[in-house]
């Protein structure tokens, strides 16, 4: 079972930072779970909300600001706003990513950026929009991805087919096994987010899931 990192480590460290993905490396994790939105100048960078205003000093939407403005905020204890090149470096041959796209149109985008860097580990493309786990299939027909799901839809498993995805993941409180199990015959991989607390963490893992996505990945 794949233990990964939820916004890097979010327990431990101001969430989508690269203090966070070192703190996700440093406590073993396998996977590091990340946030990818764009700049009004077409950089793309690593934030979980579409303003700035949660997570950093500053306030307004991602889309709305340039990298350069972004980049002058603190998104906690003095780390700034990583680009997804950053990222990729940092993290290049010490951990696998999951790249979890929070706004359309970012497919082709991403998929380059991951090749250009050269980056050798396991990358995972996330996405709650089931047409964008498609788009990067079309832009990289060799990858793997993961249709996420809140509620539960009448048959996830096959809109996850439908999306072309690998992966499936699912929120912790609708798992069970025997979706796991549906998700095993049909060859998909299933994850369980996000799992902080020791009891929830026990009872995903007897479901057979394939890895668990929590801000605290020391604890899996
Ligand atoms: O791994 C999936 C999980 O990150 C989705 O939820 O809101 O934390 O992006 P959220
Ligand atoms: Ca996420």
């Amino acid at each position: 079972m794949l233990r990964i990192g939820h916004r890097g480590a979010a327990g431990h460290a101001p969430e989508n930072t690269l203090a966070s993905v070192e703190k996700a490396i440093s406590l073993g994790a396998d996977l590091v779970e990340v946030d990818v939105q764009r700049t009004s100048d077409g950089h793309l960078v690593i934030i979980h909300d579409k303003r700035v205003d949660r997570t950093t000093n500053g306030a307004g939407l991602v889309s709305g600001m340039s990298l350069r403005a972004l980049r002058e905020l603190d998104a906690g204890a003095g780390q700034r706003i990583p680009t997804v090149e950053e990222l990729l470096q940092a993290a290049n041959g010490r951990v696998g990513l999951i790249l979890e796209l929070k706004i359309k149109g970012l497919a082709e985008q991403v998929c380059k950026s991951v090749h250009l860097s050269g980056f050798t580990g396991q990358v995972i493309y996330a996405s709650f929009m089931h047409d964008e786990v498609r788009s990067i299939r079309e832009a990289d027909p060799q990858a793997m991805t993961m249709a996420l799901f809140g509620r539960l839809s009448n048959d996830p498993v096959m809109a996850a087919q439908n999306a072309k995805a690998t992966h499936i993941g699912f929120r912790y409180i609708t798992v069970t096994k025997s979706l796991v199990e549906t998700c095993h015959q049909r060859g998909l991989v299933a994850f369980a987010y996000t799992v902080n607390d020791q009891q929830d963490i026990k009872n995903v893992m007897s479901l057979g899931v394939d890895g668990i996505v929590s801000d605290f990945p020391d604890r899996l």
